[in-house]
């Protein structure tokens, strides 16, 4: 039922994917943590439900745990919680053998993640996912982030984590909005290269999480390998996403990101086939997809709106945006355009 995959990339880590994962990570941390102490930091909706389990698993295994516990949401992820994240660390007496270690969603992972990356000037961390999208997305690839008042994910470092383990146990109290927001992503894996593993998807079953999560990471580690830094090849992840972060921002950020990707995917595919560039019939199977894992398919806002937004991502390189257009399910291809070009691709994207 477990499955692991390792992720090449720098040393290398290993992403391990199943049931019951969480009794059992002190036996795989403890040897990652030198210094004999765990620092914890979740969110206050997961740490009730999960942080006694992974410190009785971690202290089992001899380590000394301390904890950090910050308000669940997007709204945590600033400057401020990390500072004090960081404050905790030092009381803690952390030292650079110890270990960090984010049990939780992005928000947590990309936090505990930042804070590893600077206490010290870098200590090990390690991610247990618990939500769809940190399983599938965050918690692989060493992007960590807060937001800025001008932008989600504006300050960051890239540090991989020394290890993730994915305890499918977890998604039993994950609420449905989030997990359904976390297949967007999954399926976005599939559109870009594995056509078997899009149609998974249709009439999914779910006690195949395990071994559709473990693809997933699989085909997001390749492009991890291929480009740790997010310079070319790591773009193709974003399909979906420069209408995606427009939608995002036009919500105030109350759009659930896999569900803003889920559009974005959507118009990015019409765009295609608008164009003779996607093969026909794509938007329609993929809508067809999302709609039955409970996933949204028409954008809210207008075409105006979404371009104004789209062009200050800051995915653009000057006067041009790179964005990632569907061949036919199982393979893309990016197209830089002019920004003024973004315009185009929000009339065309959207129905009508
Ligand atoms: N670093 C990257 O490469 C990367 C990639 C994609 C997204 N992200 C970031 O990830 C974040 C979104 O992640 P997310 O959707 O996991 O958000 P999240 O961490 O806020 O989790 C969503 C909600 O689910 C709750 N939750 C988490 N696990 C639970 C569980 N098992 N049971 C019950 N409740 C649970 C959380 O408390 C939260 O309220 C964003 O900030 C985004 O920018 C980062
Ligand atoms: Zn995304």
């Amino acid at each position: 039922m477990t499955r692991t995959v390792r992720i090449d990339v720098g040393a290398g880590y290993d992403v391990t994917v199943g049931p019951g994962l969480l009794d059992t990570c002190g036996g795989a941390l403890a040897p990652l943590c030198r210094g004999g102490s765990a620092f914890v930091v979740s969110d206050s909706t997961v740490a009730p439900l999960y942080l006694a389990q992974v410190r009785r698993s971690l202290e089992e295994a001899g380590l000394r745990v301390s904890s950090f516990v910050f308000p669940a949401g997007e709204k945590s992820k600033t400057l401020a919680t990390l500072g004090h994240m960081l404050e905790a660390m030092a009381e803690a007496g952390l030292t650079r053998s110890d270990l960090a270690v984010a049990l939780g969603g992005g928000v947590t992972g990309d936090m505990t993640g930042f804070a590893a990356g600077v206490y010290q000037r870098g200590i090990s961390y390690v991610q247990l996912p618990t939500t769809v999208l940190a399983a599938v997305d965050s918690s692989v690839g060493g992007k960590t982030a807060v937001d800025l008042r001008a932008g989600k994910n504006m300050a960051g470092v890239f540090i991989q984590p020394a290890a993730v383990l994915c305890d499918t146990d977890t998604f039993a109290t994950l609420p449905e909005k989030w997990f359904r927001d976390g297949l967007a992503e999954s399926i976005k894996y599939g559109i870009l290269t594995d056509r078997e593993l899009f149609f998974r998807f249709d009439g999914l079953d779910r006690s195949e999480m395990p071994e559709l999560i473990a693809r997933c990471v699989a085909i997001k580690g390749e492009y991890v390998h291929r480009d740790p830094l997010d310079c070319w090849d790591r773009r193709y992840l974003n399909l979906g996403h420069t209408m995606a972060h427009a939608m995002e921002k036009l919500s105030g950020y109350t759009l659930a990101h896999g569900h803003a990707v889920a559009m974005g995917t959507v118009m990015a595919a019409r765009y295609g086939e608008r164009l003779g560039l996607t093969e026909a019939g794509t938007t329609e199977e993929i809508c067809r997809i999302y709609s039955k894992n409970g996933l949204p398919v028409s954008c809210p806002y207008d075409a105006g709106a979404l371009a104004r937004a789209a062009s200050m991502d800051k995915k653009r390189t000057g006067g041009d945006v790179t964005v990632v257009l569907i061949e036919t399910i199982g393979r893309c291809f990016l197209k830089k355009m002019p920004v003024s070009e973004l315009y185009e691709l929000a009339r065309l994207g959207l129905e009508g």
